[in-house]
Formats: C-alpha cells, sequence, structure tokens
C-alpha cells in the first residue's frame, strides 16, 4: 500500500486559526458596507457551462485560453470551474428574470474561484473573491458609487500604498475604429514586439498594453490612446465619473494604458493597486460590461461591477480591522432592508446630483445606511423608493437648499446640505 503524505495540489492552500478569522472580518465589513447601500448577496453555482466563460470572458483572453480547469460531466458536457464572478451573475440575472425588477439590481458575492496561474505569493489557482454588481444603469453615478463602495472597503481593512487607476474604453464603436489603428501601429513595429503579443494582434490587440517585454513596451509609449479617441458621449460619461469621485474625495489617476484582461468591458475600466504587494499589486479591479448580459441572451442590459482578491486585501492590509472587528461590530450584519437615509433630487441638475452623491458618500462614512436612487426617477419615483425601502429620513437635495424629512414623524426642516448627516445622527439619537 502506498501511505505516503498526500499533500493539497499546488497553489491552494488550508485556511486556519488566524487567517480565519481575519477573513471573517473581512466578510462582516464587506457585508455592512455593501448591504448598507442596497446590495443584495448571491452564490452561484462552483461550475458552469464552460461555454458561459467562453462567450462572456472572451475567447482570446488569458482566462479562457489558458487557465480554465475544465472538465466532462458524464454525459460529455463541458464545464468549468468558474474563474471569474461576473458572467455567472449576468447568467444568473437573465435566468431570473430580474430584469423586471426596480433597476438598478445590485448583487454582490463572496466566493471562491479557480484559474490556472503559476502559483506565487498572492497567486493562487484556487482564490477567493469579494464582488459587486449593479445592472440596469447606465447612469455615470453607478459607477462612481461602485468604485466608492471598493475604496471605502479598502480604506477600511487598511490596505496601505492603495492607488486607483482608472480609465474608457468607450462603446464598441470607437473602439473597432481604435483596435484598426491600433493595430496599424502594431504592424508598423512588429520585429520589436514580444512572440505573445505578436500572435494577438488580430485577436486582442489591446493587451499588448499590458505587456513586460522591454520591445512591446517601447512600441506602446508610441501607441495612439482609445482615451483620445472617444465618443463624444462616451467622453462624456467619463468626466461625470470623474467629476462624481471629486465629490466624494475618491483619489485616482487617469491612465489610459488600463485595459484588463477580460473582454466584456465598455466605457469605465479601474483597477486599485498596492505598492504593498510586490509584483502581484492588483488588489481589486472592474468596470462597466454594457453588452455582457445581451451576449449571454438577455435583454440589453447595462452593468458595472468589481471583485477584489481576499487573499490580497489580508496581504496588503495592515491587520487592523481584524482586531477592531469584535469592538466596532463588525460581526453584526446591516438588517436587510433597513435604510436610515434616504438622498433625494429635486431635479437631475449636475450640481444637485454631485451634491446628493457626496451626500450619500458621508452618511456611509459616518456609518447610516444610505441609499440614493440611481435610476434617474422624478421626485415622485425617488419618494416611492424610499417608502418601499422604508427609509427613517428623507433628505431632498435642491438647488439652494435641503430639506430632511423624518418619515416616522412627517416633520421636514430645510437645511444646509453639510448639516444632514449631524441632523440624522442626533435624530436617530432623540427616538
Ligand atoms: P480580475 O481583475 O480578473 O477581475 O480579478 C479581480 C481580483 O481578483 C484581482 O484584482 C485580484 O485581487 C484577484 N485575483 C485574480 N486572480 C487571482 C489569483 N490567481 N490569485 C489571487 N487573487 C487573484 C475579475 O475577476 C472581474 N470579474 C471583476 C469584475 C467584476 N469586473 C466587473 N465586475
Amino acid at each position: 500500500m502506498n501511505d505516503s503524505k498526500i499533500k493539497a495540489p499546488r497553489g491552494t492552500f488550508d485556511v486556519l486559526g488566524e487567517q480565519a478569522s481575519a477573513r471573517t472580518a473581512l466578510e462582516a465589513r464587506a457585508r455592512a458596507i455593501l448591504e448598507g447601500a442596497g446590495y443584495e448577496r448571491i452564490e452561484t453555482p462552483t461550475f458552469e457551462a464552460t461555454e458561459l466563460f467562453a462567450r462572456g470572458v472572451g475567447e482570446s483572453t488569458d482566462i479562457v485560453r489558458k487557465e480554465m480547469f475544465t472538465f466532462e460531466d458524464g454525459a460529455g458536457r463541458s464545464l468549468t470551474l468558474r474563474p471569474e464572478g461576473t458572467a455567472p451573475v449576468c447568467r444568473a440575472y437573465v435566468e431570473h428574470g430580474m430584469h423586471k425588477r426596480r433597476q438598478p439590481v445590485k448583487l454582490w458575492y463572496l466566493s471562491s474561484f479557480f484559474r490556472h496561474e503559476r502559483a506565487q505569493a498572492g497567486r493562487y489557482r484556487q482564490f477567493w473573491q469579494v464582488g459587486a454588481e449593479a445592472l440596469g444603469s447606465d447612469d455615470p453615478a453607478v459607477d462612481a458609487e461602485s468604485i466608492t463602495l471598493l475604496a471605502t472597503l479598502l480604506g477600511e481593512m487598511g490596505v496601505r500604498d492603495l492607488r486607483l487607476r482608472l480609465s474608457s474604453l468607450g462603446g464598441p464603436e470607437s473602439r473597432g475604429e481604435y483596435r484598426e489603428r491600433l493595430q496599424v501601429h502594431l504592424r508598423a513595429h512588429e520585429q520589436s514586439l514580444s512572440e505573445d503579443v505578436r500572435d494577438r494582434i488580430e485577436l486582442n490587440p489591446l493587451r499588448a498594453f499590458d505587456s513586460d517585454h522591454p520591445g512591446t513596451r517601447t512600441v506602446m509609449e508610441s501607441a495612439p490612446r482609445l482615451l483620445e479617441h472617444l465618443s463624444d458621449e462616451d467622453a462624456a460619461h467619463f468626466e461625470e465619473v470623474r467629476r462624481l469621485l471629486d465629490a466624494t474625495g475618491v483619489p485616482h489617476e487617469v491612465d489610459s494604458t488600463l485595459v484588463r484582461g477580460l473582454d466584456y468591458y465598455t466605457r469605465t475600466v479601474f483597477e486599485f493597486t498596492s505598492d504593498a504587494l510586490g509584483a502581484q499589486s492588483g488588489v481589486g479591479g472592474g468596470g462597466r460590461y454594457d453588452r455582457l448580459v445581451e451576449r449571454l441572451g438577455g435583454p440589453a442590459t447595462p452593468g458595472i461591477g468589481w471583485a477584489a482578491g481576499i487573499e490580497r486585501i489580508l496581504l496588503a492590509g495592515d491587520g487592523s480591522e481584524t482586531e477592531g472587528a469584535a469592538t466596532k461590530g463588525g460581526g453584526q450584519p446591516v438588517t436587510a432592508g433597513l435604510v436610515e437615509l434616504f438622498v433625494a433630487l429635486e431635479d437631475q441638475g449636475p450640481d444637485a446630483r454631485a451634491a446628493a452623491f457626496a451626500l450619500v458618500t458621508e452618511a456611509r462614512s459616518a456609518g447610516l445606511t444610505a441609499q440614493m436612487d440611481l435610476g434617474g426617477r422624478s421626485l415622485k419615483g425617488q419618494l416611492g423608493h424610499a417608502n418601499a425601502l422604508g427609509a427613517r429620513f428623507v433628505a431632498i437635495v435642491g438647488e439652494t437648499e435641503t430639506v430632511l424629512r423624518d418619515m416616522q414623524t412627517r416633520v421636514q426642516q430645510p437645511l444646509a446640505t453639510d448639516s444632514v448627516v449631524h441632523a440624522v445622527l442626533r435624530g436617530q439619537h432623540d427616538l
């Protein structure tokens, strides 16, 4: 009998002791932040039809070309251990007819994923991600909210030396034209490129921006940039995302070389990196995928989201959250549906929107569960939404002042927008 020791497969690990507690604390923070912002938990199966990722993530990506754990079931169907969560969430959105619900539908997950990559510190073959997806709105405020929530989570987990890079990939039309322009540039310098990049000039020329190969890097320095070739609509969308991030004080750098490794992205893309991580510096990233639901057989539905690696957050974090979890109430789930402050807009003017967005973010930083309507509805529609959520207070942000309404007593008072959070906290205290 062979009785040699059996070890865990390469690139996998056991979660033990302190690591298990750190993960529990991280999950509790993620849940508090995301459920407080109206995201609902979703769990999809560990494996899916291979076709989902081939079509969703894209045939030309590294993930689909060489990193999937694929096997056949007894009946000859091809199945794949999920390498990422966005395509499965979109599949579930279509399968459960979620387009009939109030949009955007906001979903979050914390699950394990599988990629056959070269294992090293911070890069595993089974790893965990926390992710958030908002489907059904192309409003730039949804982009800004999504990015801000990840910034908050990483900040609260004490991730060190954090940077946020941001770009826009435009819509399919501007991207198609740009692709051709880039292919011309790459072909003109073909002999200086790495073999891998040369092989992908036809299939996926944008990935050349991710190459470490010195010759390729030199060629890419003079390559045309997509950000300079956006359509007017895409450029305006990107400007608005940046303006809203500025309004909430989330620092970011525009990086026109950011392309991301998955094919479904349109418009906004972003990545948080931490220098504390060394080579695997990506802590979390995401972007818009306005065509993905359609590509999976659903109705045309815009979407945006992100995922962040649990192991990388813990590696780059300063551990403060784990210690604080017990005292800060980090283990307590937010009561589903409890909204302490709902921020409504009297009109959809850009300044009022930025003020409302900043107010929601400020309220969340103060520990309140706060939401705003991201569907561009009328004031009446927004108040209906606030009622349906059972909001305790509603702030109606106008051009010159904000009116705070106590939904229990029906008492209203006009206030300066920057004293709303204080008034809500005081109001709660007086109950
Ligand atoms: P991704 O950039 O491939 O995006 O992965 C997101 C995060 O997962 C990375 O930033 C990293 O922290 C972690 N990660 C990825 N691969 C590994 C690995 N082999 N070992 C450890 N950690 C890893 C996505 O997966 C998209 N689904 C994100 C998204 C959501 N886009 C829109 N919605």
